[in-house]
């Protein structure tokens, strides 16, 4: 799996992708990230990448001519037309259903804007999808991309061991994991609750299933019922 990041800060991937699982995956060569400078595509001696908006208002907007040629220049050289991820606050609210998708992808173009945004041209002509990280304004949309490397790379094959298997994990099966306990049994007088210790694995499975369906009545009534995500990932 391969994906192209555009950007004005190369420097910034892979990041904490470098460690951990994810790391791991990118050192056996199962995932490579592939940082384009953004810069590298502007046309004046000052590398510009932004310009003020037409009629007037604060800030700057990316201009179109760096944007188009990168992802141009990108899918020139991979020799395939590969899909265009535009990360912005407008765009899809991000969840595990795509990360399960974008995992099943062979290469991606993430593109992170900076400034106000993107030429509207750019979104309109080569953008396929436009995914947010949620309802709130970032400075820029490094962070989503690595936030959504993360997610998609850990669902690989083998990327996760089975004893940390990502179908357990909140969102697989509808509504969010439950609570985990390990050694001591007792800490600072607080117990780990007794059906644990019990070695009887039907009650812990219920016991397991009836705790992570209260966490989720708590934290997310609006997931109760839902299917799961990742179900056939
Ligand atoms: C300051 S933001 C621009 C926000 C834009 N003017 C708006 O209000 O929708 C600069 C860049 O950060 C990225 N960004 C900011 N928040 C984001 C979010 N929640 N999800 C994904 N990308 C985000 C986008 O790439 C965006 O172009």
């Amino acid at each position: 799996m391969r994906f192209h990041v555009v950007t004005i800060f190369p420097e910034l991937f892979p990041g904490p992708l470098a460690y951990g699982v994810t790391g791991k995956a990118i050192d056996a060569g199962q995932v490579e990230i592939i940082p384009v400078d953004l810069r590298d595509y502007a046309h004046d001696k000052h590398r510009m990448v932004d310009d003020t908006p037409y009629g007037g208002g604060s800030g700057m907007v990316m201009k179109p001519e760096p944007l188009f040629e990168a992802v141009e220049s990108i899918r020139q050289k991979a020799g395939i037309e590969i899909p265009v991820v535009y990360l912005t606050p407008k765009g899809e609210p991000f969840s595990q259903k795509r990360a399960g998708e974008f995992r099943k992808g062979d290469q991606w173009i993430l593109v992170c804007g900076r400034y106000k945004g993107v030429d509207q041209r750019f979104r309109d002509t080569l953008v396929d999808l436009e995914i947010s990280l949620g309802d709130f304004v970032l400075s820029g949309g490094e962070i989503p991309a690595l936030a959504l490397m993360d997610a998609a790379i850990r669902l690989l094959p083998g990327v996760l061991g089975n004893e940390d298997s990502p179908g357990e994990d909140s969102f697989s099966r509808g509504g969010l994991d439950g609570a985990y306990y390990t050694r001591p049994s007792e800490f600072r007088g607080m117990k780990v609750p007794e059906v644990l210790l019990s070695g009887n694995h039907g009650e812990i499975a219920r016991w397991r299933d009836r705790q992570a369906d209260e966490e989720t009545g708590r934290s997310r009534p609006d997931l109760r019922g839902d299917e799961g995500d990742t179900k056939e990932n």
